[in-house]
């Protein structure tokens, strides 16, 4: 192959990643309730550049389009997230308007009929982060019940898709859920509980696992994850720096992949897990090690971790890496990281399930020049060499299927507003043309080129 390829088995499968409050817009159209996003982008000085998604990058009306840029790239498959408001208006009880007739559902079935009818395999996520409003005012994944009703929305999602949708995430990144929403109030809901915020990631992992079920008990084709994995670094070789890296590591890696993947949970943590409702953990770790078909792994850069100074409210502080290039979000670019992440993850869990890479890119801001080219050279690189990395931990033996690019396009990244493109496809917010940028058409031809070289 040419252009120094990475060199990937001819069947891997290739994607690229969205979720729906980052792209979709039509915040309150057919029918759909307010999620804890639409609250907290109303809430001054909560989102960098005071935008919101309530138009983003207007997908809902748009998806035919979107749909036919994903075929022209020639994607394996699409990672999309289903609004559960559009769902679900309260997060509760029976669509609103009759299952056949639900018309959030509708939304989600004409786009997997899209994406079948143009080859790519729709991968559906069922909670990236939009939780219905009126679940947040009766305590969001702070009561247990919320993961109780996540169960009953999923099974309405695999009743109407389940005969297309390949492959099913419960929840996207429940560590970013736990602790930018509900540890430090970066995120929706905007709750800065500290240490407080452990319950929730009970309550995310018992949503996994009784939607797991849900799920299995529908029908679905193959259920997995997306969870964000970082390899820890200590800062420096003083025992200080290594024990706040080993809690960081904990909180960030173990107290989500251990009790799905050993239904357990790290030495010291089950008895901080218990919220206020009083729940029985050892049970719950049975329902939340559900048997999986894949492991989704979102990567992004590791981290290096110091200890706080005594006193300090939070033992550990994240410091900058140095020696490498940073993408315009400031993130480092560490491709081996991403070798290092699948290789922690074989060696503490020996019999995880195949994995995907869900989540992986690189936020650069160029738009296009006076002859319409976006040339994100530096995102081409990006990709290049996570990829590169991919395929080293393939040939050291691990079972990595597939890798999903974020994003398909620029859109909504969360606190930081529009400032931040993650996209193949550059989006004009002002005029919502979309143009693809030097990035698409190099991993276009890398999907094509991999593919040719099985045949
Ligand atoms: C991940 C999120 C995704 C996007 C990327 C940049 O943590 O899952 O929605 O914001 O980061």
């Amino acid at each position: 192959m040419g252009e120094n390829f990475p060199q990937l088995p001819a069947g891997f499968l290739f994607g690229a990643s969205t979720a729906s409050y980052q792209i979709e817009g039509a915040w309150d159209e057919d029918g759909k309730g307010p999620s804890i996003w639409d609250t907290f982008t109303t809430e001054p000085g909560r989102i960098k550049d005071g935008s919101s998604g309530q138009v983003a990058c207007d997908h809902y009306h748009r998806h035919v389009e979107d749909v036919g840029l994903m075929k022209q790239l020639g994607l394996g498959s699409y990672r999309f997230s289903i609004s559960w408001p559009r769902v679900q208006p309260d997060g509760r009880g029976p669509v609103s308007d009759g299952q056949a007739g639900n018309r959030g559902l509708d939304f989600y079935d004409r786009l997997v009929d899209e994406l079948v009818g143009a080859g790519v395999e729709p991968m559906a996520t069922l909670y990236h982060w939009d939780l219905p409003q009126a679940l947040q005012d009766v305590g969001g994944w702070e009561a247990r019940d919320t993961a109780e009703r996540f169960a009953e929305y999923a099974a309405l999602c695999v009743a109407r898709l389940g005969d297309r949708v390949a492959k099913w995430v419960p929840v996207n990144e429940p560590n970013v859920v736990t602790l930018a929403g509900h540890g430090i109030g970066e995120h929706a809901p905007g709750r800065a509980l500290g240490f407080g915020a452990v319950p929730v990631a009970h309550h995310l992992n018992l949503a996994h696992g009784l939607a797991v079920q849900a799920l299995r008990a529908g029908g679905a084709m193959a259920v997995g994850t997306a969870n964000n994995h970082t390899v820890v670094q200590p800062a420096s070789d003083s025992r200080g720096d290594a024990d706040a890296a080993d809690l960081f590591d904990s909180l960030w890696n173990r107290l989500f992949a251990d009790p799905v993947l050993l239904g357990s949970y790290p030495e010291g943590f089950a008895e901080m897990m218990r919220g206020p409702d009083s729940e029985d953990i050892a049970k719950d770790l049975h329902t939340i090690r559900q048997p999986l078909d894949f492991y989704g792994v979102n990567y992004y850069y590791p981290t290096s971790i110091a200890a706080a100074a005594v006193g300090a409210e939070i033992p550990f502080e994240q410091r900058q890496i140095t020696g490498y290039p940073t993408t315009d979000f400031g993130w480092p670019v560490v491709p081996e990281g991403l070798r290092d992440v699948i290789r922690q993850l074989r060696e503490r869990y020996p019999d995880i399930a195949p994995l995907y890479v869900t989540e992986n890119g690189a936020s650069y801001g160029m738009g296009p020049d006076e002859h319409g080219v976006v040339d994100d050279q530096p995102r081409i690189d990006y990709l290049a060499g996570h990829l590169g990395a991919v395929a080293n931990a393939i040939t050291e033996g691990a079972d990595v299927r597939g890798y999903y690019c974020w994003s398909l396009m620029d859109n909504f990244e969360w606190a930081e507003g529009y400032a931040q493109r993650f996209g193949l496809v550059h989006v004009d917010y002002d005029t919502l043309v979309r143009t693809p940028k030097r990035s698409f058409g190099w991993y276009a031809d890398l999907i094509r080129a991999t593919r040719e070289s099985g045949q």
